[in-house]
Parts: structure tokens; C-alpha cells; sequence
């Protein structure tokens, strides 16, 4: 019988999910659900790599059902779509600590990702042991349910690379166990935060969350960077680069409105204002739907409740095939 692909892919509950997070990675979920069987995981274990959430159990836990109903508000299905949480699979750390052996202690030291979080986060030397080993944590979460493809933001590659790495690491020991994965970036490969940073992150406050009220979202369209170097609206201003296009090219359906406002901004004939205003309807469009099933799934916390309880045991299920496959590879025999 044709087997139909797996996906896996997840999120840190750490908070709501952003614009950022939809052109990375949670649009292609939608798109590819009815095509691949797709796996969804909050990844609450990773949480806690970050020494900032070891002290905040109750941010995470709630953010547990908040990431949950962002994946179903814009459009994850969970008819189709698994989602499960990964604390409750301990086989996920069993995992972990076997593909740790088989990884060297520089070799995770050199991950890009790592060490820019590391600087960007201000954690000195203060890291946890915990924190190194997260892309093996990401790789088990990635294998156990033996994906074929991962949609993730650009940010994430590194990990992906390790997962292969572990990949071959695994078979060439232990016979062949594991396929190698595929990457896949989003259509946007890092969108800039509200105030032209180059990543919209929620520790710099530059986000527009999916569950951003209309009143909130125009005050963050209305206060967005634009060209710095344009004072008045008769100035040619700069469309490359400039947040506000930006987001117009990402979010806004009608292309025609997008190169006209183009054409005027580079000649000095549209002031900064109506940019705005109109990149605020067509956010304001792009989120009506997704607010809609947000509030519906915000009403209904008891069956977002049921969908990650049976996400979890049919993924526990077969994350324990997966590791009596390694286990008995590795001759290790649990008596
Ligand atoms: N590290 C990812 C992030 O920061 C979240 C994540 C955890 C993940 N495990 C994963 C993503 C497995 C893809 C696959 O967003």
C-alpha cells in the first residue's frame, strides 16, 4: 500500500505564536497536511534548555494550550494533523541521550544557532548542560517518529544538519536504522521584527502575534519602521529593505496596490500613513479567519485538551516502535 510521507515540526511553548513563526514554518504545515501525515509537537522539554523559563512553569504549561490552539487557529486540522506534546513521551529522551553518545561535545559547541542564542540571550557561561544538549532533544523529537520532511524557519537548518549527521552516524554503527530528512524553508526565510530587526522575536517586543486584536494591530502597523532616511512624504523613500513593503510583499493578496504604492513611495508621492493604513487592512484580512477559529478553540480549552491527549498517545505509540527498533539494534535489551 502507498505510505504517505511524515512531517514533523513544533514549537517552543514559550509564549503566542507570531507572524514570524506563520511564514516560517506554520503555513507550509497547513498547506502540506492533506498531502503528508503530519506530526505537530510542543516541545515543552526545550522550554526548559532556556535558563529564563526554568523558573516559570506556569508560562510554559499555559503556553502548552496557547501554542496548541495558534497551530489550530490558522488551519491545522486535527482531523489530519497530529499534535502531541513531548514531555509526555519519555521514549523521546531515551532517545536523546543515545544520539548524545554518538555526537562529540565540540561538535555541538559549533552549531551557529547555539552560539548566536547564547550572545543574543546574554548567558555568558551560565548555559545548562541542558541547553547544549537541545539539538539532540530536537533531533530525538525529529526521529522518533522517523520524518521525512521538517518545516522550520531558516534559524533552525543547523539542527536539521545534526539530525542527518546523527542519521549516518547511527546507521554506519548500528545498521541501517534511520532515513536522512529533509529540510523545508518557509516562503519568507526570516521576517524583520516592526522595527526593521532582522528577526521578529517576542524578547525584542517587534512581533504581530496571530492572536493580535484589530485595535493593538494598528497601533503596531501605525508606530512600524519604515525608511529612515525619508522626513517628509515628498522625499523619494527606499522600498528594498523597508519593513512596511516588507510585510506588504508577505501579507497583502493584491499585488496590483503593492506595485502601485511601490511606484508612488519611490517617486515621493504616498506619505508613510496611507503605506500603513493599507498594510493594515490586508493584515487585518489575512487575520479575521484565524482569530475566528482562535476564539472558537479559546471557548473550547476542554477539546483542545482531548486533541493534544489523543495526539500524544498515538504518537507515543509509535515512538516506542522506534526505540525498541534502536534498542535492539544497539543489543540493548531492557532486563
Ligand atoms: N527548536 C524549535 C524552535 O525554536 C522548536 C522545535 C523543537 C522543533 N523540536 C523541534 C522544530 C523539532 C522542528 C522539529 O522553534
Amino acid at each position: 500500500m502507498f505510505k504517505k510521507k511524515r512531517i514533523l515540526t513544533g514549537d517552543n511553548p514559550t509564549g503566542r505564536l507570531h507572524l514570524g513563526h506563520y511564514v516560517g514554518s506554520l503555513e507550509n504545515r497547513v498547506r502540506l497536511q492533506n498531502d503528508y501525515e503530519t506530526f505537530i509537537l510542543v516541545a515543552d522539554m526545550h522550554a526548559y534548555a532556556y535558563p529564563k523559563y526554568v523558573g516559570e512553569p506556569d508560562i510554559v504549561s499555559k503556553s502548552v494550550i496557547d501554542v496548541t490552539v495558534d497551530n489550530l487557529a490558522v488551519g491545522l486540522d486535527p482531523e489530519k494533523s497530529t499534535i502531541f506534546v513531548e514531555s509526555a513521551i519519555p521514549e523521546i529522551y531515551e532517545l536523546g541521550i543515545i544520539f548524545s553518545m554518538l555526537t562529540s561535545h565540540a561538535r555541538v559547541l559549533r552549531n551557529p544557532t547555539l552560539k548566536e542564542e547564547i550572545k543574543v540571550k546574554e548567558m555568558g557561561d551560565n548555559y545548562s548542560l541542558g541547553f547544549v544538549n537541545f539539538p539532540l532533544l530536537q533531533v530525538a523529537d525529529i526521529l522518533c517518529v522517523r520524518a521525512d520532511l521538517v518545516p522550520v524557519g531558516e534559524d533552525q537548518l543547523p539542527h536539521l544538519e545534526l539530525t542527518n549527521e546523527v542519521v549516518r552516524k547511527f546507521n554506519g554503527t548500528y545498521g541501517l536504522t534511520f532515513e536522512e530528512i529533509e529540510p523545508m524553508i518557509g516562503r519568507v526565510k526570516r521576517l524583520v521584527g516592526l522595527d526593521g530587526n532582522a528577526k521578529m522575536t517576542k524578547s525584542l517586543g517587534n512581533t504581530i502575534y496571530l492572536s493580535e486584536d484589530r485595535e493593538s494591530l494598528k497601533k503596531k502597523v501605525m508606530s512600524m519602521y519604515t525608511d529612515p532616511n525619508r522626513l517628509r512624504a515628498s522625499d523619494p523613500g527606499k522600498v528594498d529593505g523597508n519593513p512596511v513593503f516588507i510585510y506588504h510583499d508577505a501579507f497583502n493578496q493584491n499585488e496590483e496596490e503593492v506595485k502601485e504604492l511601490k511606484d508612488r513611495y519611490v517617486k515621493g508621492k504616498v506619505g508613510d500613513v496611507e503605506v500603513k493604513e493599507k498594510l493594515f487592512v490586508a493584515l487585518d484580512e489575512f487575520l479575521t479567519p484565524i482569530r475566528e477559529r482562535h476564539s472558537y478553540y479559546e471557548g473550547h480549552r476542554d477539546e483542545v485538551r482531548d486533541i493534544l491527549r489523543s495526539g500524544t498517545d498515538k504518537t507515543r505509540n509509535i515512538v516506542q516502535g522506534t526505540l525498541d527498533d534502536v534498542k535492539s539494534k544497539m543489543m540493548l535489551f531492557g532486563i
